[in-house]
């Protein structure tokens, strides 16, 4: 089984679950592994690491379409050349069309750095703050159609402390995604093994 991993940025989601799958053995454990790692942006930090880990490494730049299906379809392309049993989106910031995910409905991943379905969308550790949380956390759900609220996979939850930016809850945030992804990809590869 392959596993094509989507990012945009530092893919620190990507690299726990490519380390988890080496060292678990993910190849013998489920006959799955990590077939490639794509990026929509040509200058992700996350594309150096998957070239040091061997992963195929490919951009599917989005500046160079002119609407938004025509990139999901040359993204969607670059995907089923490795024909993944799972499509895991992790730091992948871009929305995608209904066509796309019904496409891969049902095998199609991502993480949320919230405690959904609070705080759907953007910037939200700012938000968490603003409005006074006393706990914060991240989600790794199904994606549907409808934006940051298909199923729930797996949720991580860290505490707001006193003094807390964005930053430092965004990194406590982060340290429990790099648990959370792994497992919750593990936990689906076990069922299919
Ligand atoms: C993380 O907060 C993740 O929850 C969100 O993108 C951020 C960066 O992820 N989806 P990564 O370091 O690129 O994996």
């Amino acid at each position: 089984k392959k596993i094509v991993i989507l990012i945009s940025g530092g893919g620190s989601n990507m690299a726990a679950i490519v380390r988890a799958a080496q060292r678990d053995n993910w190849r013998k454990a489920f006959a799955a592994e990590v077939a490639a790692v794509i990026s929509n942006r040509p200058d992700a930090g996350g594309l150096a690491f998957a070239r040091e880990q061997g992963l195929a490494a490919e951009v599917v730049d989005h500046k160079q379409f002119a609407s938004r299906e025509a990139f999901d379809e040359a993204l969607a392309a670059a995907i089923d050349r490795h024909s993944p049993a799972l499509v895991v989106l992790a730091g992948f910031m871009r929305i995608l069309t209904p066509a796309f995910v019904e496409r891969y409905r049902g095998r199609l991943l991502n993480i949320h750095p919230s405690l959904l379905p609070a705080f759907p969308g953007l910037h939200t550790h700012q938000r968490a703050l603003d409005a006074g949380c006393r706990f914060a956390g991240a989600t790794v759900h199904q994606v549907t159609a409808d934006l940051d609220h298909g199923p729930i996979l797996e949720q991580a939850v860290v505490p707001v402390l006193p003094g807390d930016t964005a930053a430092t809850l965004a990194a406590r945030v982060l340290t429990q995604e790099h648990l959370i992804y792994p497992r919750a990809v593990a936990s689906l590869l076990r069922q299919a093994a």
